[in-house]
């Protein structure tokens, strides 16, 4: 079984898996006592939760489960307290054990809830989604949006492992898995020309095999862990280089209140309009937009927004974004396919007439 260690203020496994069988027996080695809370959506659940519980029966492990309805637009405090309430009512303790079986929005609840519930319960990732196999479930961060912007109210806090297991893709949509996939391309324009060109390939054969998919799923985790290990808590200017294309990506899902684009789509559009923007103040290369563009559209996406937005409205939710200081963005630009960079400050102005050219 592959494995990567994870070294932060606590180290961790990111274990990949062969088959469900085995993620009772994982989930076994890494509880302090034999007690779990699954928190799930209803997406996931309809198609894991029974048989994850029999598995878990059959080890005499005790569980309880929480299944809110899928969609970011549930990530939020009223979740959450829905979530504490159950817990309590259920007499869930310190020894239990939190399980975040789902995508990203489950992993950030989940992680959230086992952060700040009887401060602090161990929790475990188990990521269902492409997008939480490759990014979300990996590296601590969890979170809840508000009215004032995606992942505002949050922690730091790093699960005792991540679980990792290609066969529940199986049961993806393709919008789900294109979403997951807008996240491994960031890493490939962000960190590895070599990685870009392999994806390229990929996404031209008529079907993307399992194998294809672990080899995709190692190596961006692998990027994530070796990122999230130099900086865990974003304090260094490297963890930011994850969050290139998130500025704009996350107005845009804040704008359209979650109920518009997934967290990948957003981000579709988040990476052209910091590549635009990058060769706009002649910081990157030229052609490093169309390049972008091309794999994007071979991978299968919509690079045209297709909808009218405030430009002047989108911009003061970009302001108000984490990476911001006094009032000031700073972006994550690129300066050309492979290789990106933290920290840039561009005049208001210039953002200011290319969001106008994009949204309209
Ligand atoms: N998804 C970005 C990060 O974990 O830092």
């Amino acid at each position: 079984m592959k494995q990567i260690n994870l070294k932060v203020s606590k180290s961790y496994p990111i274990v990949f898996l062969k088959n469900l069988e085995d993620l009772s027996l994982n989930l076994g080695m890494h509880l302090q006592q034999q007690k779990v809370f699954i928190v799930s959506d209803t997406n996931v659940a309809k198609f894991y939760l029974d048989s994850i519980k029999t598995l878990l029966a059959e080890d005499k492990i005790l569980v309880h489960s929480y299944v809110f309805k899928a969609g970011e637009e549930q990530k939020t405090l009223g979740t959450l307290s829905r979530i504490i309430k159950y817990a309590v009512s259920v007499g869930i303790d310190r020894q239990y054990t939190v399980i975040a079986l789902g995508g990203g929005v489950v992993g950030d609840i989940a992680g959230f809830f086992a952060s700040v519930y009887m401060r602090g319960l161990k929790y475990i990732q188990v990521p269902t989604t492409l997008l939480a196999m490759v990014d979300s479930s990996v590296g601590g961060k969890t979170a809840v949006n508000t009215d004032s912007g995606k992942n505002i109210v949050g922690t730091f806090y790093q699960p005792e492992c991540v679980l990792i297991n290609t066969k529940f893709l199986q049961t993806l949509n393709s919008r789900h898995l294109k979403n997951g996939m807008a996240e491994v391309i960031k890493y490939a324009v962000s960190f590895d020309d070599k990685f870009f060109q392999q994806l390229k390939l990929i996404f031209n054969k008529s079907v993307i095999s399992e194998k294809d998919f672990e080899n995709i799923i190692y190596k961006s985790c692998k990027y994530k862990a070796d990122i999230v290990q130099m900086d865990e808590k974003e304090t260094k200017g490297i963890r930011e280089l994850l969050n290139f294309g998130h500025t704009f990506a996350h107005a845009l899902e804040t704008i359209t209140e979650y109920k518009k684009f997934l967290h990948g789509e957003a981000v579709v559009f988040g990476m052209i309009f910091v590549s635009k923007l990058a060769e706009t103040i002649s910081y990157a290369k030229k052609g490093t937009t169309k390049i972008l563009e091309d794999i994007l559209i071979d991978a299968g996406f919509d690079i045209k927004i297709n909808s009218n937005y405030n430009a002047d409205r989108f911009f003061a939710i970009m302001k108000r974004d984490k990476k911001s200081i006094s009032n000031k963005i700073k972006f994550v630009l690129p300066k050309k396919i492979g290789n990106i960079k933290s920290k840039i400050e561009v005049d208001d102005k210039t953002v200011l007439n290319l969001l106008k050219e994009v949204l309209k």
